[in-house]
């Protein structure tokens, strides 16, 4: 199948790239024409494991394209890709001026029927929007379809290649089955293909973030009652995931979501719900609870330094929201940091991926390790923020020597206790009772 893809950021990308994997024909656009010219060039502008083989493979044997030239993509394609960015507007609601943008500008090109996608999670409603526009300002037939992307940064091409689901929400049959087609590779292990109106489809989108978004903030105040009852949240995430109905997975406590999704979908929701004239009260306190969550080891870090933190140095291991990406967006990393500089404390921070996005942000406020020992040298206490592998079995001897004092912050619960006492240190963690 030929298809479009219009937008490549991060969305934009995995899916032009895995479309191209199953055989085929994809040209992806872009305004930004540096970035063109370098995907053109073979440089892929992202960090996502698996992905450059994938992008490099499909280049190469040429059903993988790069333009700036909105005309050409869409020329030929059956289908066309929208994931075009819907940043919060000023009043949380998403804003939606590039996708509606991008469809003014589609519509006045085509001269034969197309499928046009909506890949960006967008608020209920946007699909007629689409549609309007669409109809407003061309005569040739059209279907606007809602396909909401569910895939993690991380492990995106497997989530894309291997979906749990891929949900397809139109009423227009022909749109129907030509992309009932073109995700029939994807699921031939047995997941399905869900297909529903565009409205069901954009909402399952938001539902489901917001769903995930609550589960680990109810685990979040699941284990701040545990500290304070001396229970052992390791214990009561196993006790409650063996549940089925409850499940193992997202159970894990830890400094608050992050990430480009989570916040800001649970906000869109909320924002819609209010539109619509219901107070979605558990989506308000899902926000507040994490906004207290992501401060909670800074709170942690000035109870145990009592004469306060002014002049005293911190490590930080982790700075992109979760590990295997560089992404820093509303990564919990940013609002420790400036606590702890708020408090008059210094920053040496270490990650594997995050740093140079971290330095365009933050420049020399806070300094960079080369290592995640080096990060140590000399610090008042580590601070464990994102639980890259590389993190989960370091030499605490080595880590004794360099720290000046045995202090550890553990945002992401990644050791044991009683190795911990063992080894002598000052352990603080989420949920579990504090090793001193
Ligand atoms: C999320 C959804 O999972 C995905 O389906 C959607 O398409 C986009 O948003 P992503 O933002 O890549 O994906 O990250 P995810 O792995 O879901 O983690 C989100 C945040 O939740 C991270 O900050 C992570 O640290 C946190 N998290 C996750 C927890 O604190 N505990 C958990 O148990 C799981």
């Amino acid at each position: 199948m030929k298809i479009a893809v219009v937008g490549t950021g991060y969305v934009g990308l995995v899916t032009g790239t895995c479309l191209a994997e199953t055989g085929n024909e994809v040209i992806c656009v872009d305004i930004n024409e540096e970035k063109v010219k370098a995907m053109q060039n073979g440089v892929l502008p992202i960090y996502e494991p698996g992905l450059e083989q994938l992008f490099h493979r499909n280049i190469k044997q040429e059903r993988l394209h790069f333009t700036k030239d909105l005309a050409e993509a869409i020329k030929e394609a059956q289908v066309i890709f929208l994931a075009l960015p819907t940043p919060p507007g000023g009043d949380g609601s998403a804003d939606l001026s590039f996708v509606l943008g991008a469809a003014k500008d589609i519509a006045k090109l085509i001269t034969d029927y197309k499928v046009i996608v909506t890949k960006s999670t967008v608020p209920v409603g946007t699909a007629d929007k689409v549609t309007a526009v669409f109809k407003e300002n061309t005569s040739v037939e059209f279907a606007v379809v809602s396909n909401p992307e569910f895939l993690r940064e991380g492990v995106a091409v497997e989530d894309f290649m291997k979906p749990d689901r891929v949900v397809i929400g139109t009423t227009d049959v022909r749109a129907r089955d030509i992309l009932g087609e073109l995700y029939g590779p994807y699921v031939r292990q047995g997941n399905p293909i869900l297909f529903m109106d565009e409205r069901s489809s954009e909402l399952t989108k938001y539902a489901a973030n917001s769903f995930l978004a609550t589960k680990i903030t109810f685990m979040n105040e699941v284990a701040n009652m545990c500290e304070l009852v001396g229970a052992n949240v390791d214990m009561v995430r196993a006790g409650i995931g063996a549940d089925a109905r409850i499940g193992k997975r997202f159970l894990f406590p830890g400094v608050g979501y992050g990430g480009s999704c989570f916040p800001k979908d649970v906000q869109a929701m909320a924002k819609s719900a209010k539109e619509y004239g219901y107070d979605f009260k558990i989506l308000d306190s899902v926000m507040d609870v994490n906004e207290t969550q992501k401060k909670k080891l800074v709170k942690k870090v000035l109870e145990y330094f009592k004469d306060g933190i002014e002049g005293k140095k911190f490590a930080i291991w982790g700075l992109a929201f979760k590990p295997e990406t560089d992404d820093i967006r509303e990564a919990p990393a940013l609002y420790i940091i400036d606590e702890l500089i708020k408090h008059g404390a210094s920053v040496v921070a270490y990650d594997p991926e995050g740093m140079p996005n971290v330095q365009r942000l933050l420049g020399d406020k806070i300094t960079y390790a080369p290592d995640r020992y080096a990060a140590l040298d000399g610090a008042d206490a580590l601070l464990i923020v994102t639980e890259w592998s590389v993190f989960r079995t370091p030499d605490f001897n080595y880590v004794k020597e360099k720290l000046k004092n045995n202090v550890i912050f553990d945002g992401r619960n990644l050791y044991d206790l009683d190795k911990m006492t063992k080894a002598g240190f000052y352990y603080s963690s989420i949920g579990r009772k504090t090793i001193a």
